[in-house]
C-alpha cells in the first residue's frame, strides 16, 4: 500500500502489514525489542514525543490495544486524548472523518483508529493534512497491524528470529479476524516454514486470505508437531446467527486443552490476542499454563506501539 510508505520508503501511516517490506517490519521489531525495558516502565520516561498530541479514536470496545497505545505514547512523553465513540458526538451522528478533522484542528498529530468498518483507517489516512499520521488499531475484519507485530515479536523472543524452521498453526474464527490477517501477512513476509490454518468451514474465509497455507478442519491432526499455536477469539459480534452450533460443540472440536497440546512439539507455545473466552477457545489450564505467552504478548504490545509511534511521529 503506497499510502503508508512514501517514495523514499519512509513510513507515514501504519494501516496494514500487507505489502510492508521485510526490512521495515524487522526494523520495527528490532526497535521494539530495544525499548522493551522502557516499555515495561523499568527506565525513565523518554522524551521523543514531548509536545506531540496523540488521540486514540475508538469506535469499538478495547482493553489491551487502547491502554497499551496510551501507555506507549505517555512513556514517549506525548500528550494523549482518548476519544470514545459511545460518549461523544458520534452518538449524535458525527462521522469519523468530521471527528478526526475537528481533533486535527486542535493540533492532534497522531490518530490511533479502531473502527468496525473495513478500510476505515485507510479512508481517514487519505484525508489527513500534511504531517498527520494514522495508525490502524483494527478495522473490521481487515487488519490489526500492531497486533501482528507484537505477535511476531513474541514468537521471535521465544523461538529466535529464523521463522523458516517453525511450523505455525492458526486456529478458529479466521473469517472474522483482522488479527489472523495481519499475522498471515507478517508470517509470509518473515518466511515462516509452514503455516497451517484450522477451523470449522463456516469460520474460514473463502477469499484468497489462506493462499500458501495448509488448511484443515481436524484440529488434532493439524496440531501434530507445530511449534506455535495461535488461537483466535470467536468474534460473535461480527457473526451471522448459526455459524457455530453451540459453544460446547465448538470447544469439543476446536478448544485447546492440555491433553490436545501434547500433539504439538514438546516446546510448543500458545498465543491468543485476547479477550479470551475461557472454556471456549482454550481451558484455564492452557491459558495460564507454561506454554502460554498471552501476557508476554500484552507486555510486548506496549514496546511495539512505542516503536511504531516513535517511527511515525518522532
Ligand atoms: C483483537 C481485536 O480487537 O481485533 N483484540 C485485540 O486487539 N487484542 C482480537 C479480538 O477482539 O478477538
Amino acid at each position: 500500500m503506497s499510502l503508508q510508505l512514501d517514495s523514499n520508503g519512509r513510513l507515514h501511516h501504519l494501516l496494514t502489514l500487507d505489502g510492508l517490506p521485510k526490512e521495515t517490519l524487522c526494523r520495527l521489531l528490532d526497535r521494539a525489542g530495544q525499548i522493551r525495558d522502557a516499555a515495561l516502565g523499568r527506565t525513565h520516561k523518554r522524551d521523543s514525543l514531548v509536545g506531540t498530541t496523540i488521540c486514540t479514536l475508538f469506535f469499538e470496545p478495547s482493553t489491551r490495544t487502547r491502554s497499551s497505545f496510551q501507555i506507549a505514547a505517555q512513556r514517549l512523553g506525548a500528550d494523549v486524548v482518548n476519544f470514545d465513540a459511545s460518549t461523544s458526538s458520534a452518538r449524535k451522528g458525527e462521522t469519523a472523518l468530521d471527528t478526526m478533522r475537528n481533533l486535527e484542528a486542535m493540533g492532534v498529530r497522531g490518530f490511533v483508529v479502531r473502527h468496525p468498518e473495513d478500510g476505515a483507517a485507510e479512508m481517514l489516512a487519505e484525508h489527513t493534512g500534511e504531517g498527520t499520521t494514522v495508525i490502524n488499531a483494527g478495522d473490521g475484519r481487515s487488519a490489526h497491524p500492531t497486533q501482528g507485530l507484537l505477535d511476531m515479536l513474541t514468537v521471535r523472543q521465544a523461538k529466535g528470529p529464523d521463522f523458516s524452521r517453525l511450523k505455525f498453526l492458526i486456529v478458529g474464527d479466521v473469517k472474522h479476524s483482522r488479527v489472523a490477517r495481519s499475522d498471515l501477512h507478517a508470517l509470509h513476509t518473515l518466511g515462516a516454514g509452514e503455516v497451517r490454518v484450522c477451523g470449522p468451514d463456516a469460520l474460514l474465509p473463502g477469499d484468497g486470505t489462506l493462499a500458501g497455507c495448509e488448511v484443515g478442519a481436524d484440529f488434532d491432526a493439524m496440531l501434530e508437531g507445530v511449534d506455535v499455536v495461535m488461537m483466535l477469539r470467536l468474534q460473535r459480534e461480527r457473526m451471522e446467527e448459526g455459524l457455530v452450533a453451540s459453544l460446547d460443540d465448538y470447544h469439543r472440536d476446536y478448544g485447546l486443552t492440555a491433553a490436545r497440546l501434547r500433539r504439538a512439539a514438546p516446546d510448543a507455545v500458545v498465543l491468543h490476542p485476547g479477550p479470551i473466552n475461557r472454556g471456549v477457545e482454550m481451558t484455564d489450564e492452557v491459558a495460564d499454563g507454561p506454554w502460554s505467552l498471552v501476557l508476554r504478548q500484552v507486555s510486548n504490545g506496549v514496546a511495539v506501539r512505542m516503536a511504531v509511534l516513535e517511527t511515525l511521529l518522532a
